[in-house]
């Protein structure tokens, strides 16, 4: 989906910017096409300044100066309005205001603005929101050296050996990924710009506008594998949660570290320990999961996405292959944050069994849940 409509915007929103700040953004005002998920593009001047000086006065939004010359850091540059999902062509995960919908990693807003329970609504992350009660350890994995970061050794996106975010992502935002014009598109996680969403060797395929329209025709394409043991994958998009919370995703041994009474060698089946990940539902569409998406059609669900373990293409209906619908740990969260506690997609406190016709959250697969 490439959408070519000449745009005029504002470079990035920064949260505390001055009258003064916004005055001098809008006169870096530019037309910028509107494109996919391809290399940043536009004047360099509307992202990057040489000595974070002009007339004397600092460039950045923030004042502070910012590493790969950039005006804004990572939560600057990807922070925006209540209504702006993709304004300037940068995804925007971050919002001043509550956001009407998201882009498919949701919003940091929650938890930005939260104290209390509304902690829990999203990732604590540095220069967002100080930590919760969960402090720097992700549960069901090891405590983090610090607070949790965008990116780098600390984070989620870019190479995670790198500590500084702008090392570990260096490079990215101008490189071409494998598609032809570096359009949005399959990736196979080769390299880091050849990654899903920079998220370093995840595969995938990107839609080019992050979901901010959604259906299941139109969606990213999350990879995944059809496990039969709960050894560790690579490449999946719960294998990068996993690279935190190792024990939700796989391995028997961080199973037998986290789960006290419980003693077995391999627990890829019914009935499960975990909520099961990476895990083909094709190969149980015998019992209730057969109606994921409406029976025979199983169409996909974008509230509930399944993940393929082919990126070949999107994916309208599932459940016609072996691998079609293989359940992630997105199935039920969103990365970023959400409205709702434990970054879930939807509120669990209306999950209730038996009660109604809903197949909706939980019950888009446990489909005779609520009947
Ligand atoms: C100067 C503004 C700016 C800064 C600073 C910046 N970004 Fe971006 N970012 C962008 C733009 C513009 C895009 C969209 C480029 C495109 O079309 O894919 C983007 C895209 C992304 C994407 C999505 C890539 C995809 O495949 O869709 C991720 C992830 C990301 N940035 C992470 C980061 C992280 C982490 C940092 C800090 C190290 C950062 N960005 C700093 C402007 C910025
Ligand atoms: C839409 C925002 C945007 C525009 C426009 C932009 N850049 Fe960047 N650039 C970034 C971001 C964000 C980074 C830091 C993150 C990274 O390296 O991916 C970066 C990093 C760089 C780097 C260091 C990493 C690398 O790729 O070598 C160089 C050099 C660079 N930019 C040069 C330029 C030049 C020259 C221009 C104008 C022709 C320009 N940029 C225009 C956003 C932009
Ligand atoms: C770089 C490590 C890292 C990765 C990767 C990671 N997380 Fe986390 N996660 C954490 C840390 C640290 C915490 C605890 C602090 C906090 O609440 O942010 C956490 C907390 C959480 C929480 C509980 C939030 C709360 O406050 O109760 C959920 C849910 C969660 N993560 C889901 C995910 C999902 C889903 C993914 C994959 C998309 C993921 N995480 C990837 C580090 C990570
Ligand atoms: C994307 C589809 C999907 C979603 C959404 C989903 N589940 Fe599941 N769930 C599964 C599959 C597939 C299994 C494994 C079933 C099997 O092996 O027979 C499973 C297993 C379970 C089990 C264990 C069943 C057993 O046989 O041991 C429970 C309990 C469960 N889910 C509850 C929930 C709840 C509660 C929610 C909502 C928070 C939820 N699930 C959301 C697909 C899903
Ligand atoms: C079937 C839906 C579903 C799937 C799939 C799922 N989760 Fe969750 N997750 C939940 C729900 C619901 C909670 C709330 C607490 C609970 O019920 O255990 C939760 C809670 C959490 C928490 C917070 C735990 C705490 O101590 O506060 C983390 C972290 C988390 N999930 C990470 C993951 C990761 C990582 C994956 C993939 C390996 C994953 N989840 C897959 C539904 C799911």
């Amino acid at each position: 989906m490439l959408n070519t409509t000449k745009k005029i915007t504002a470079v990035f929103t920064a949260p505390r910017m001055s009258v003064a700040m916004a005055a001098m953004l809008l006169g870096t005002i530019c037309l910028l096409p509107e494109s996919g998920n391809a290399q940043v593009v536009g004047q360099c001047v509307n992202c990057h300044t040489m000595h974070n000086s002009q007339g004397g006065v600092s460039m950045s939004a923030t004042s502070t100066v910012y590493q790969s010359l950039t005006k804004g850091d990572c939560v600057g540059c990807h922070t925006g309005g209540p209504t702006d999902l993709t304004d300037n062509n940068i995804p925007k995960v971050n919002h001043t205001g509550a956001p009407a919908s998201t882009l498919a990693g949701g919003s940091f807003y929650w938890v930005a603005t939260a104290g209390g329970n509304l902690s829990a609504t999203g990732h604590n992350v540095k220069g967002i929101a100080g930590a919760d009660v969960l402090g720097n350890v992700p549960p069901g994995g090891s405590a983090l050296a610090s607070q949790l970061t965008c990116a780098g050794t600390t984070g989620c996106h870019g190479d995670r050996a790198q500590a500084n975010e702008y090392t570990a992502l260096s490079g990215s935002h101008h490189a071409p990924n494998q598609n032809a014009g570096g359009v949005a598109g399959a990736v196979d996680g080769s390299t880091l710009a050849n990654s899903y969403r920079f998220l370093n060797g995840t595969k995938g395929i990107e839609a080019a506008d992050w979901e901010k329209v959604v259906s299941s025709a139109a969606h990213n394409q999350y990879y995944g594998v059809a496990r039969t043991t709960d050894a560790t994958v690579a490449g999946t998009i719960s294998a990068l949660c996993g690279q935190c919370h190792g024990a939700f995703h796989a391995s028997s041994a961080a199973h037998a570290a986290n789960d006290v009474g419980i003693s077995f060698s391999n627990n890829m089946t019914s009935p499960w320990v975990r909520h099961p990940t990476d895990f083909d539902m094709f190969t149980v569409k015998a019992k209730e999961y057969g109606d994921y998406g409406g029976n025979l059609v199983n169409a996909y669900v974008p509230q509930a996405p399944v993940a393929s373990n082919s990126i070949a293409a999107v994916k309208s209906n599932v459940m016609q292959v072996a691998g079609d619908a293989i359940v992630t740990c997105i199935s039920c969260h969103r990365a970023h944050g959400s409205d709702q506690a434990d970054l879930l997609r939807w509120d669990y406190t209306t999950m209730s069994a038996h009660g109604g016709t809903s197949t909706s959250g939980c019950f888009a697969c446990h489909t005779t849940k609520d009947t």
